[in-house]
């Protein structure tokens, strides 16, 4: 793709729409906006801009698309694959200034948001009315929810409650051509036509600028406990995730941490925690509700179905303090993992009952291409993020025979039902792999979609499909 290069009469035109205070071309800055956190990967746009309205954003677009100059919208740039990177350059369309939570409204449980506002903020503020947003990403206190809604972000709480496109009713949104639509309707339940809101939602900002969203809440549980389950076999943990379901309980986490994961967080943190050399893996496992007494016979149920799993001695968080230490050290295992090692992270999904196929699967792929890896992830859900480590592997094979490798890998998560992103999106650094799951002419449709909404290639170029 061909793109124009920007020059100062480009920049003029943008301080005249936003302001001179919102156009940052500052090499500091520029290098701000060129990475989010997926690996070590970095692209500089030629300036960032901030726009405050939709208006703006409409004027900007347009002008981006009548002049040939590529657009990459960004949120707080927590992303791990590479959605929000400026690849070709050109502006990067920084949606922090768009950060009030419009409306609460109590009567029908919904809010009107902004796509800059924290996730974390966003939860807090309805949990002030009773209210629950459920999706929960790890980078929650410093996500934003447009970049959740790009990515379709799940989190630990997803296995109960679902995933963002589950919360979501309308969106308004700017199109790559600079045209205002509203996708939806603020209703419960619609059966009007394609569902434009699904579309958005997971397009990675390739298909428009969402610019306000209107969510829907559920209650607010009042009550959980915390648990952590220790196991001597990886395989045998990932063999008890389906079984709590199968026995009929649904627990609002059911997290899988491998030994490394948990040895690196415990590095990286200050959380304490006393493990027997022989565990090899945990699972963190949450219930919640409003009836502690119910809350305990799921905790019971649960115990009656580790028992069949070689489990060591359940931990159970006896205060807030602890619970949140356990959380902590969950929260932090990306983090952990990044400061120790170059890694490329992979977020495989499969049906709960094959977890323990794809771990074992995962291992013997490492073990023929020279790899180890470490695996956590959101077990309840089948979505296990496999974190290879480069560790002593060269950069040739790190950077040629390794595709392979992760390609076998996707292969695998495709032979037992899955697919390539459960929660991280395809972005820039998974889209080689598409093929893997789609047929040819699934991805024409796609490619068709993408024209459809953009059909000079501006908008967040070079995502998703090749
Ligand atoms: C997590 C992020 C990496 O589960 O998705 O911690
Ligand atoms: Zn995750």
């Amino acid at each position: 793709m061909e793109y124009k290069q920007l020059n100062i009469d480009d920049i003029s035109f943008f301080e005249k729409v936003i302001g001179n205070n919102n156009v940052f071309s500052e090499e500091e800055i520029l290098q701000n906006y060129s990475h989010d956190e997926t690996e070590d990967l970095s692209f500089p746009p030629e300036v960032v801009l901030k726009p405050k309205t939709t208006e703006e954003i409409v004027k900007i677009i347009r002008y981006c698309n009548v002049n040939n100059i590529p657009v990459t919208p960004c949120g707080a740039r927590t992303g791990l694959s590479g959605g929000s990177l400026p690849i070709f350059g050109g502006v990067a369309l920084s949606l922090e200034r768009l950060n009030s939570i419009i409306e609460i409204d109590e009567r029908n449980l919904q809010a009107t948001a902004e796509p800059g506002v924290i996730n974390q903020v966003f939860r807090d503020v309805v949990a002030e009315k009773g209210l629950f947003y459920p999706p929960d990403p790890s980078s929650k206190g410093s996500c934003f929810l447009g970049g959740n809604l790009a990515e379709n972000a799940g989190g630990a709480k997803a296995v109960k409650y679902g995933v963002t496109r589950d919360y979501v009713l309308n969106l308004e949104v700017v199109l790559p051509t600079g045209e205002i639509i509203w996708t939806g309707a603020n209703v419960l339940k619609n059966a009007t036509g394609y569902d434009l809101t699904s579309l958005m939602i997971g397009s990675e900002g390739t298909l428009g600028i969402i610019t306000k969203i209107i969510f829907r809440l559920i209650p607010l549980p009042t009550k959980d406990i915390t648990m952590l389950i220790p196991f001597n076999s990886s395989e045998k943990a990932c063999e008890a995730v389906s079984a709590v379901f199968r026995a009929g309980i649904t627990p609002s986490a059911l997290e899988f941490i491998e030994r490394d994961a948990i040895d690196w967080a415990l590095k990286y943190t200050d959380v304490k925690l006393q493990i027997d050399d022989e565990v090899q893996a945990y699972l963190l496992v949450e219930v919640d509700g409003d009836n502690m007494d119910l809350l305990y016979k799921d905790c019971e149920r649960i115990f009656e179905v580790m028992d069949n799993f070689d489990c060591g001695e359940i931990l159970l968080a006896d205060s807030e303090r602890q619970k949140n230490q356990i959380w902590k050290l969950r929260k932090e295992i990306a983090e952990s993992v990044k400061s120790n090692s170059v890694y490329k992270e992979e977020d495989t999904v499969v049906p709960r009952a094959e977890l323990a196929k794809l771990l074992k699967g995962v291992k013997a792929i490492g073990k023929a291409y020279g790899f180890q890896s470490v695996c956590y992830g959101h077990a309840g859900d089948g979505n296990l993020h496999i974190n290879i480590i480069k560790g002593e592997m060269s950069d040739e094979d790190w950077n040629t025979k390794l595709t392979l490798g992760i390609r076998e890998i996707f292969e695998l998560t495709h032979s037992l039902g899955g697919t390539l992103s459960g929660e991280h999106g395809i972005g820039l650094v998974q889209k080689d792999y598409m093929d893997i799951v789609f047929s040819e002419k699934a991805l024409g449709l796609q490619k068709g979609i993408k024209n459809l909404f953009d059909p000079n290639g501006i908008l967040n170029p070079g995502k998703i499909l090749k």
